[in-house]
């Protein structure tokens, strides 16, 4: 039989047509309602079913969790809470779910306790609302950079480099570890391995975007990348989807302008086409926040915190100015920071970022020209010969949500910040050929898809917004 989707039903109701639909049983009530969700909409559909013409044997596979299907009529709802309902005169139980052992019964569960059942965590409202969110999040970066005409760029998944530079990758090999074939001086012999060579998972598809960016113009990527940095934090993942759009001409103001521009369109977005998921989770988060003490209460709800950020120009200060604030605020004068800051030079922690952004500017905030030795090789070195043009965007709840830069495209200066910080040169020929041939003024930036995703639903654990998070010493599936 031909189904018909739950969210069409709900929409459409089309009083007085038979219909089929098929989902998972969310509840079973007095013996008669069954709410279906298939997972199409946020909403259940209420089946009734007719006692009289099911067998008791049918009855009594009804539990939450299994899967049916009910042919029968659409009638407007008498009950209270919808406004159709389903009268069943047939029904199918396709997979039943032993009430004795099915972890999601129809209460609220922890989140810690849908992590540990992360496989079935997707029967959950909260969810199917996350990972609705997260599929139309995905589909609006695509459709922003197409409506501006960026080339969407595949980067590879297996790299030869380590793109930050900052040694954190994962090994790819073919090679047994017990017995790696050894070279004739007891070396392993890396000429042996699958590529002839050391290689690793991608840190970040940067320096592919920009080889692309310096013919095609403007390119994004948005994939996944990985990261063996040992963070047990709430907004860190050993693999996470990273969006890195690049363009030729850009200086660090268009780049600027850009990633506003993007986070804007994409907050729009989920604002006009997940209204339902979103006030499922605006409802769910106020009613914890009520239990908590009055001064631990986020001062805005979720969809508010959403339209909040599209009415504000994103403020945008200097590394310095930034350490100046921090420097003058009460936190740091009376030592309540975990890292008290002592002066220019000192790298941003989370806390100090969190401060800027909740609890002086109160919004987003973009920090830029940062000092050279906190970051990365590549970034474009200012003429103070002490900053670079680095720029990091910071969002309430969140902190940094974003990181990128005007790139440097002088060969020589790159040449020698490369020496300075110890990155093979050699290995990275292919990215120095982009500033010999045709170099130009160029930038670009990360944002992490999973932090975004974090903003938009609320999530405080990033865990709660990848379908299979991977952590240190956590890859179940
Ligand atoms: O600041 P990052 O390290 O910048 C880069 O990788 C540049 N190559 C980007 C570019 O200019 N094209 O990472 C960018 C963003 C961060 O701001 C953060 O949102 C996210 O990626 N991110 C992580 N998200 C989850 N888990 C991790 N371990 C992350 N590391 C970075
Ligand atoms: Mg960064």
């Amino acid at each position: 039989e031909k189904r018909t989707r739950i969210d069409q039903v709900l929409a459409t109701k089309p009083i007085g047509e038979i219909i089929t639909v098929k989902g998972w049983v969310r509840s079973f009530r007095n013996n008669q309602f069954i709410a279906v969700n298939d997972g199409s909409d946020f909403d259940s559909l209420q089946i009734v079913i007719n006692r009289e013409s099911l067998s008791s044997d049918t009855l009594k596979k009804i539990h939450p969790g299994a899967a049916v299907g009910a042919k029968g009529t659409l009638t407007e709802s008498q009950g209270r809470g919808q406004a159709v309902e389903l009268k069943a005169d047939e029904l199918i139980v396709y997979g039943e779910a032993d009430p004795e052992t099915y972890p999601i019964q129809p209460k609220k569960h922890t989140k810690e306790f849908l992590r540990e059942n992360a496989h079935l965590r997707f029967r959950t409202n909260t969810f199917g609302a996350i990972f609705r969110i997260r599929h139309e999040l995905s589909y609006a970066i695509h459709k922003f950079f197409h409506e501006r005409k960026f080339y969407y760029l595949h980067s590879p998944i297996i790299t030869a480099s380590d793109a930050e530079g900052a040694g954190e990758m994962f090994r790819v090999t073919t090679l047994d570890p017990n017995n790696p074939p050894l070279t004739t001086d007891g070396q392993v012999d890396l000429k042996k391995d699958f590529f002839g060579r050391e290689t690793n998972l991608t840190v970040s598809g940067q320096l592919e975007a920009e080889l692309a960016a310096l013919a095609l113009g403007q390119v994004y990527t948005f994939g996944p990348t990985f990261r063996a940095e040992n963070s047990h934090t709430s907004r860190h993942l050993a693999e996470f989807w990273m969006v890195e759009p690049e363009v030729a001409f850009n200086d660090i103001n268009d780049n600027m302008d850009l990633a506003e521009d993007m986070l804007k369109y994409l907050i729009n977005y989920v604002l006009e086409h997940c209204r339902k998921d979103l006030q499922f989770l605006h409802n769910a988060a106020e009613k914890e926040d009520s239990q908590k003490p009055k001064n631990q209460r986020p001062d805005m709800g979720l969809i508010d915190r959403l339209e909040f950020c599209l009415e504000q120009d994103f403020a945008r200060i200097t590394y310095t100015e930034a350490i100046d604030i921090l420097m003058n605020s009460k936190p740091n004068k009376k030592k309540k920071f975990n890292y008290v800051i002592e002066g220019w030079g000192a790298d941003l922690q989370s806390e100090h970022e969190r401060y800027l952004v909740e609890k002086h500017f109160k919004k987003p905030v973009i920090l830029y020209n940062y000092p050279k030795d906190i970051k990365s090789f590549y970034m474009k070195v200012n003429d103070d010969n002490k900053t670079v043009r680095a720029m990091d965007i910071l969002f309430p709840g969140i902190g940094e949500i974003i990181g990128g830069s005007e790139r440097e495209e002088n060969l020589d200066v790159l040449k020698s910040r490369m020496k300075e910080m110890n990155i093979p040169m050699e290995e990275l020929y292919w990215y120095l050929d982009i500033r010999k041939y045709g170099s130009c003024p160029h930038s670009g930036y990360g944002l992490g898809f999973e932090r975004m995703v974090q903003f938009v639903t609320g999530m405080s654990n990033i865990r709660d917004v990848i379908p299979f998070p991977r952590t240190p010493g956590n890859a179940s599936f």
